[in-house]
Order: structure tokens, then C-alpha cells, then sequence
């Protein structure tokens, strides 16, 4: 048989799960069918079952749920402290001295820091943030590499009400401006670098730049990190100087189940990344409960999340969730493949990891690196492969399935957005899976593909994905743009859209295609055409700009650009690469264009809207579509 015939028969094959996944389960497939059934029925009870065995509440609900559409709310009067669910409890119940983190780096440096430690960080860094006058609903900035005083410092706003921010240490001092001023933080917490590929990349200068002439920003907190040698300006302060002497205890804010818990930003397909707002209940429920059933969690597994905090996959499966539900996570700092493409393979046998969660960019990286990498190591303690970011190509998730797995552990491809907060499309691991195909709609996730009218569409037809009701950890609205919130939910019919397309097949598998918008996917990261296209118009010589993703064997997307020089530049190699220079300066390294082709002139509409479609289906040799609106 070709091995390309070879292929076609594994991506249609339904793989079950291995009789050792089975075995362990939390919840079996039926187990699994009767719950979600149960969820759709009679979601209120559903949820408020689940809410009162899982977490702990000061005070109880008076309503569960209440839909003013489209403005939700859930566990009304309930209240509770996210942190005390996460770390108190633990500490109270027994698991004081079980780890909570394992941190490494690519030097091969190892910290472990078990659920009673990590409490008495987080209530120090509370206790310093009180010290500079934050209160309960005050913003604060979080830009730090991942290290764990990063997570303790977000679970430190949360212990006493703060809202944190958290951006993500690749961001430009502009796009980190942007985002400090947006929320209007008070305090800004960073260190002075990161380091990966065994480069040391500066963070500390990105923050001077981003917050000059920011009045409102009152304090600057900088973790200095070994071999640092620097004089402290004004309003700096030094962590481990403000930490020293601060008491351990602090009492957790009482915190409404509605109370805001973080903004996180993300990119749409217009305008300036968006302040997507989670709360407390609802947030600490669901992903507490997606944590506890789509990873399996037992009570001796180490679970690896690879995500960076800066993003909602470090938000809720690093930080919130395994928390909650009282795991052991490792994290690491630096690059998937430094010192050598061994680094995390090395890693899963170095600390028996048992479930493994990583973007599909990774798994792609490491096919292009060969199987003879992951062999090298014993990988026998995985038993759940976890997938997010972007849809995952059938070739990659076999090849997941075979090397990494090894054909004994389950895989999760779990579809889900930073405004959904947790996982909202999977297979939970005693599901049967089918590559490339994220599955079956979570608890209390009423999912369908339907037309622009609402409408379901047949079975394996291309349509909108789209949620049907509001679910616990839904975003709240967007920060200060509250016509931005009403969107999501009014773009088709009265459901929630966020963007994306998809198939489901007559076994409600569904399979999501990728972005119905101007939105590019690249490694697993949003990134706003619009975005991209104002930093490339900032450029002295740009006088107009249109991006399109392309697909890309590693990244899943790249971005190209097309730019009209003004009057009196000339295309250039040289100028191309200054105008790729000029992008990372103002969004990040993430967002520079692989490729900058000079023109003459862009496809547009008559009332002048860059036509994208165009563009980009010329550029993949494509048919065109129509193009009646087409101004020339
Ligand atoms: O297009 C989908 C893709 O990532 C988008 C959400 O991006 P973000 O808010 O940055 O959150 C990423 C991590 C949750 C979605 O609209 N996406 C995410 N997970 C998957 C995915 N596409 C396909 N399959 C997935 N498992």
C-alpha cells in the first residue's frame, strides 16, 4: 500500500481509546453521554450540583443562572475567592506539602514549590500590592517570563479582588502600552528578562518605554533575576525587597460569584485587541470542571500544560484550573527545542508527566525534528495528549497519536477561545476520536454549524460554529466597549460567534476549520489584520497596507503583506526589512509578515474596503469567488 493510501486510512479510522485510559477514567463514554444530557436538560440544577461538590463557597447563591439577553450572570449573590479555592483548601486538606508547580528552564534549573509555599507567596505579593494602595477592582499589569512568582502574582490580585492583566513577554513596548492604558493599571509587575534559545531577551526596557509619561501607573515592581545588576528609578521597586518582610497570611476578598477576576486582550478582526473580561464564579466552576474531566486529573498525575500565562490556555490550565482541582503541574521556561529538539521529551521522563497539553505548531515543529527525538526517551508515564490553538491536520495529530503517545494514551483536541474561558468542543479521554476532529460539545455547550440565518446546516457542510446559551464562563463583556460584548451574540441570530468555521459529521463530531474573519491563526496565536496592517501604515514610507494568512507547514499560518510604497520610496529588500523591523517594534515578533510584496494597487470595494479574499486567493492560485463589488 502508498504510504499516502496508508495515511488516508488512519485520518478516517476512529481510534478508541487504549484499554489503559479506559481503565483510569473518571467518567466512562456513557457516564459521559447521560451528564451532558443532563446539562442541556436542566442546566441550573446541573451546575449548581456540580458548583457545591467541587468549590468552596463563603456564601451560597441566591439564583444560579439569569439571562438578560444578551447580558448573563451566574451564581448570583454567591460568594467566594477564587484563590482560596485554588491553594487554601489544599493547604487546609492535607495537601500542604504535595507540589503544586515543578518550574525549569533550558539551563537545566529545576524550583519546585509545593500548594503551602505557593500560598505564602501569593499572600505576600498580596500583602505587597495592599502596601501600594491596590484595592479590590484596581488593574494591574502583569509582563513577566514564567517563572512562578508570574502565577503567584496573578493569584495574588485575585486574593484581594484586583483585576489582573496579564500580557504576554513577546509584546512590543507599544502593544504593552497599549494594553497598561487601556485598563488604566496602577501597578505594573515585570522582571528584568527571559531567556530562551539561551539568548537573554531584555523585558525590563520594554516596560520603561511602555509606561513613560503614564501618570496613573504609580508603582513599577521588577523581580530581578540572578546576575542582575541595576539602580532602581523612581517608583521602581524591587520584588523579593517588597516581598521580604510581608506577612504569609491574608484574608482572601470576599468576592461576588460576578465580581471581575481578569482582562485578558485578544484580537478581533477590526480595531485594537479587545478587553476580553472573565468573573470569578462561573470561571473558577468551569474551569475547574474541564480540568477535572477532559485531562482526567487524578490525584498522583503531573500534568504539563506548555502554554505561557500570557495567553487564556495559561490563564486557565496553568493557573485556575489544575489549581483547583489540587494538581501538580510542571512549567517551563524558555524554547520547546533548546538545547536540543530532546528538551521536553526529556522533561515528560525526567518528572513522569501524565498529561501532556501543547499547540498543534509544537507537534509539527517536532515531525520536522523526526521521530528519533522522542524515541530517545521513555514517554510510557503520558497516558492524555491534550491539543489547543488551532485545528490540528490529521497528519500531525497521528503523528502525535503514534510518537509522542506511542498508541497508548487518548487524545483531546480541544477547541475553545479566550472569551469562552475554558474548553467548549473535545473529547473527554474514554471518547472515541477521530483526527482531526476536536469532537463533541462540553457540559452545558449547546455547539451547532448553521448558517448565516441561525439555520444548522447538513451534515459534513461547511457553516458557522456557533454556542446556543450563555455557559458559566463565558466572558462578561469587553473591557470599556461594551457594544463590542453585544457582538459576539448578535452576529447570527441570538447565538454566541466568535469567528470560526466548521463541519459536524452524523456523529456530532465536529471539526473546526478556522477563522471565518480577518483574523490569521499563527502558531496558535490571534492576530488582527487590522492590527497589522496600522503598524505597517505607521511606516514613513507605507501608504496603504493589506495582510492575508497563508498556510504555513509549522506556524498553521503565516502573515504576508502587501504595501503601497508612498511617493518618492522605491521597493527594496532593505526597506522590506525595515518595515518588518518597524512592525515588531510596534505589535511584537509574533506579528511580523514573512513576506512583504511591494504593489501598485490593492482589490477593493467600491465604498473602498480592501478586499482580503482577493488577495488572498490570487496569492494560493484560488478561483476568485465573486467579485461583483470589486472597484476595478
Ligand atoms: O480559531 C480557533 C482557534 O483559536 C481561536 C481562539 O484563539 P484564542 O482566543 O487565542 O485562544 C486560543 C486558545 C484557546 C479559535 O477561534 N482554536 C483554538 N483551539 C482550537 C482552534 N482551532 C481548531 N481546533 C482547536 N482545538
Amino acid at each position: 500500500m502508498s504510504e499516502k493510501n496508508e495515511i488516508l486510512l488512519k485520518v478516517n479510522k476512529v481510534y478508541q481509546p487504549p484499554q489503559r485510559v479506559l481503565e483510569k477514567a473518571l467518567i466512562t463514554k456513557e457516564e459521559f453521554d447521560e451528564m451532558y444530557k443532563r446539562s442541556i436538560e436542566n442546566p441550573e440544577d446541573f451546575w449548581a450540583d456540580i458548583a457545591e461538590k467541587e468549590l468552596h463557597w463563603f456564601k451560597k447563591w441566591d439564583k444560579v443562572f439569569e439571562w438578560n439577553y444578551p447580558k448573563y450572570q451566574w451564581f448570583i449573590g454567591g460568594k467566594l475567592n477564587i484563590t482560596y479555592n485554588c491553594l487554601d483548601r489544599h493547604v487546609e486538606n492535607g495537601r500542604r506539602n504535595k507540589l503544586a508547580y515543578i518550574w525549569v528552564d533550558e539551563d537545566g534549573n529545576e524550583k519546585k514549590y509545593t500548594y503551602g509555599e505557593l500560598l505564602d507567596l501569593v499572600n505576600k505579593i498580596a500583602n505587597g500590592l495592599k502596601e501600594l494602595g491596590v484595592k479590590k477592582g484596581d488593574r494591574v499589569v502583569i509582563y513577566m517570563p514564567l517563572v512562578v512568582e508570574q502565577l503567584a502574582s496573578m493569584l495574588a490580585c485575585a486574593r484581594i479582588g484586583a483585576i489582573h492583566s496579564v500580557v504576554y513577554a513577546g509584546f512590543s513596548s507599544n502593544a504593552l502600552r497599549m494594553r497598561i492604558e487601556d485598563a488604566k493599571a496602577k501597578v505594573v509587575i515585570t522582571s528584568t528578562w527571559t531567556k530562551r534559545r539561551g539568548k537573554k531577551i531584555d523585558l525590563k526596557s520594554v516596560v520603561d518605554e511602555a509606561v513613560d509619561g503614564l501618570n496613573f501607573v504609580e508603582n513599577i515592581v521588577v523581580l530581578q533575576r540572578e546576575g542582575d545588576e541595576f539602580e532602581l528609578e523612581e517608583k521602581e521597586i524591587d520584588f523579593n525587597e517588597w516581598i521580604k518582610d510581608k506577612s504569609t497570611h491574608c484574608e482572601p476578598e470576599i468576592m461576588d460569584a460576578e465580581d471581575p477576576l481578569f482582562i485578558l486582550y485578544t484580537s478581533g478582526s477590526t480595531g485594537k485587541p479587545k478587553g476580553v473580561l472573565h468573573t470569578t464564579g462561573g470561571y473558577n466552576l468551569y474551569t475547574h470542571v474541564t480540568t477535572k474531566y477532559v485531562f482526567d486529573i487524578h490525584e498522583d498525575d503531573i500534568f504539563w500544560c506548555t502554554a505561557d500565562p500570557g495567553w487564556i490556555t495559561g490563564h486557565s490550565y496553568m493557573v485556575y484550573g489544575p489549581l483547583s482541582v489540587g494538581t501538580t503541574s510542571v512549567i517551563a521556561e524558555g524554547a520547546p527545542d533548546h538545547p536540543d529538539p530532546g528538551r521536553w521529551w526529556s522533561i515528560v521522563e525526567k518528572y513522569k508527566v501524565n498529561i501532556f497539553y501543547t499547540a498543534p505548531t509544537a507537534v509539527r515543529l517536532f515531525m520536522k525534528y523526526g521521530e528519533e527525538w522522542p524515541k530517545k526517551y521513555d514517554l510510557s508515564s503520558l497516558r492524555i495528549l491534550g491539543s489547543v490553538g488551532e485545528p490540528i491536520n490529521p497528519e500531525a495529530w497521528i503523528w502525535y497519536y503514534e510518537n509522542i503517545g506511542r498508541g497508548q494514551c487518548s487524545i483531546v483536541d480541544t477547541w475553545w477561545q479566550t472569551e469562552t474561558g475554558g474548553h467548549m468542543i473535545t473529547t473527554v479521554p474514554a471518547y472515541p476520536q477521530k483526527p482531526g476532529k476536536a469532537g463533541k460539545p462540553f457540559f452545558g455547550i449547546e455547539a451547532d454549524v448553521v448558517d448565516k440565518e441561525g439555520k444548522p446546516v447538513e451534515p459534513n457542510k461547511v457553516g458557522y460554529l456557533v454556542i446556543k446559551k450563555p455557559w458559566p464562563s463565558a466572558l462578561r463583556t469587553c473591557w470599556g466597549e461594551p457594544e463590542r460584548f453585544e457582538k459576539y451574540w448578535s452576529e447570527i441570530g441570538k447565538y454566541y460567534f466568535a469567528g470560526d468555521m466548521a463541519t459536524k459529521d452524523e456523529d456530532g463530531y465536529i471539526m473546526i476549520l478556522g477563522r471565518a474573519d480577518d483574523v490569521i491563526n499563527v502558531s496558535g496565536h490571534r492576530i488582527g489584520t487590522a492590527e497589522v496592517e496600522s503598524a505597517l501604515v505607521s511606516h514613513p514610507a507605507v501608504a496603504e497596507a493589506a495582510v492575508i494568512g497563508k498556510p504555513h507547514e509549522i506556524k498553521g499560518e503565516s502573515i504576508k503583506a502587501f504595501v503601497i510604497l508612498k511617493q518618492g520610496y522605491e521597493p527594496s529588500e532593505s526597506l522590506a526589512k525595515d518595515i518588518k523591523m518597524h512592525v515588531r517594534h510596534e505589535l511584537g515578533a509574533l506579528a511580523v509578515p514573512d513576506e512583504i510584496e511591494f504593489v501598485e494597487k490593492l482589490p477593493k470595494t467600491r465604498s473602498g474596503k480592501i478586499m482580503r479574499r482577493v488577495l488572498k486567493a490570487k496569492e494560493l492560485g484560488m478561483p476568485l469567488g465573486d467579485t461583483s463589488t470589486l472597484e476595478d
